[in-house]
């Protein structure tokens, strides 16, 4: 039974509440569990996700060997054993400010992670493959084409230069600054510190557009409480070496470890708020009994199908004509919901576009057409990331810059983050009947359809990223006290 009930707003709730109860659930013996992994051992933003209000990322390339081996020695990562303790501090603070009737107190949270790109392995000497092709090759840059990033990256992207980037999150941007000082401290003799990026949490989990983000994520079997409708998936989906790891016969130290995808996109919302606008009266061709009464409401609907949420997080799947404010914060049913409509038979739009961000991205069920369920599970991710740039709002300048420091984890890059970006970008996707029809790409990933009188725009613009590999707390131990790797 989880003692984290004040936690539900989270998508991602610890199923176990002590490292006891995991223990006995890690047991063989155990019936019908399947045999967990050592939370211990395993950094932990990885499925548990850093609880955050500020977060940095700090990317370096390492000067010195020896001396990195030694700083990597007294270097002591978050494991996510760690988070789910925190979790649980976070839940009993709540739980006193609700029993006492006192305001809500803070619990100081420092959190870190490292991982490694491909030429940052090669560098430390772990020239052994992962078996993850994609990471393996190197540098993110390398499949630039077919992520559809046609503008320029920044230049530590576009150099594919880091050889690791420091995940450093916590309650504040004070205790987030100065985490990253005593790490910057603790590494200053061997790490050349060439990029940093800064994010901070907006107010109710909206993402820059205005829209909640964070609501559906995978629950890991046996370690999360799932929520109604969440996908279950097998550990080994996001965390190597598990039960489910798509990839079979990899090398020992990457057990327990991940494949941490970072991307910089850019978003532009006057232009997206601007879009809309022009959308505002399509409502009246594609659903005209929902009856709206002023162009905003016209606007609000034309964003909702271009996410397939509304901006609280409710979905219009089960919303399609305003936003329900209560049903998008409550967890135990905002995501418990499929495309299906009753009386329907094939797969429709009836409701939510094929092409919404979220269709695209995961599209649930698709009776018998691809991708089916299990398929569907078996391409999750945990997404991680935090926005980064001033929120919009009318005293603050239109022009500057924002956007989304995304993240993702799974085991395989490939079957995760990449068939995700291949599903958001291709038109025909998904197949929903025999012949192949063109229901247009994810507006948020891809280019937005053209209005009338409007170029097509994209809204969203990468500014490049990278792989990481996020290894088992045990694998950086080693190498630490490795004289060659
Ligand atoms: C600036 C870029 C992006 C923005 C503004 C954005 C925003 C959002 C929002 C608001 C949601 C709905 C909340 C939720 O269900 O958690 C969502 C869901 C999701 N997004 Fe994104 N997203 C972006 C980029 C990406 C990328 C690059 C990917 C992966 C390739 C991605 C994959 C997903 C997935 C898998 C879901 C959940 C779908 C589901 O299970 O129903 N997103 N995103």
């Amino acid at each position: 039974m989880s003692s984290y009930s004040n936690l539900s707003k989270r998508s991602i709730v610890p199923l176990h509440s002590s490292v006891q109860q995991i223990q006995r659930c890690r047991a063989p013996q155990n019936p019908g569990i399947p045999q967990l992994p050592d939370l211990s051992d395993i950094q932990g933003d990885i499925f548990y996700v850093f609880p955050k209000v500020a977060e940095q990322f700090m990317f370096f390339s390492i000067k010195d060997v020896s001396a990195f081996k030694k700083n990597l020695g007294s270097f002591t990562p978050t494991s996510s054993i760690n988070v789910s303790e925190i979790l649980e501090k976070i839940n009993q603070a709540k739980e006193t400010a609700r029993n006492n009737r006192t305001p809500l107190c803070q619990v100081d949270t420092s959190l870190s992670q490292i991982a490694f790109s491909r030429a940052g392995l090669n560098f430390l000497g772990v020239k052994e493959l992962t078996k993850d092709t994609n990471f393996d090759k190197g540098p993110m840059k390398l499949d630039r084409q077919s992520l559809g990033d046609n503008a320029s990256w920044e230049k530590v992207f576009e150099d594919g230069s880091s050889h690791g980037v420091f995940t450093i999150a916590a309650n504040s941007t004070l205790n987030c600054q100065k985490k990253a000082l005593e790490i910057e401290n603790a590494f200053k003799s061997s790490i050349i510190i060439l990029h940093r990026e800064n994010g901070q949490v907006l107010p109710n989990h909206v993402e820059h557009f205005g829209f909640r983000d964070g609501i559906s994520q995978p629950a890991i079997k046996g370690l999360a409480a799932p929520h109604p409708g969440q996908t279950v998936v097998d550990p080994g989906i996001i965390i190597m070496g598990c039960t489910g790891d798509p990839i079979a016969g990899r090398p020992a130290w990457t057990k327990y470890g991940s494949m941490m995808v970072f991307r910089k996109l850019a978003q532009d919302v006057p232009g997206f708020n601007n879009y809309l606008a022009s959308h505002s009266e399509d409502w009246r061709k594609i659903l005209p009994q929902a009856n709206l009464t002023t162009p905003a409401e016209g606007s609000a609907w034309f964003g909702a199908r271009c996410f397939g949420r509304w901006k609280s997080g409710a979905p219009i799947q089960l919303a399609p004509y305003r936003d329900d404010p209560a049903l998008g914060e409550d967890n135990e049913r905002n995501n418990n919901f499929d495309y299906t409509v009753p009386r329907l038979s094939e797969p429709n739009e009836y409701f939510c576009p094929f092409n919404a961000h979220i269709r695209k991205t995961a599209p649930r069920n698709l009776l018998n057409y691809r991708p089916n369920k299990q398929e569907l599970a078996d391409s999750s991710i945990v997404r991680a990331g935090i926005p980064y740039g001033p929120q919009l709002t009318p005293t603050c300048p239109q022009n500057a810059e924002r956007g989304l420091l995304f993240v993702c984890y799974q085991s395989s890059i490939k079957g995760g983050f990449l068939l995700q970006t291949q599903w958001a970008l291709d038109s025909s996707f998904p197949v929903v009947g025999t012949s192949i029809k063109d229901h247009g790409q994810d507006p948020i990933l891809g280019v937005a359809p053209a209005a009338p009188g409007f170029k097509p725009q994209s809204f969203v613009t990468s500014k490049g990223g990278e792989y990481f590999f996020v290894p088992a707390i045990s694998t950086i131990k080693k190498w630490a006290s490795a004289t060659g790797c």
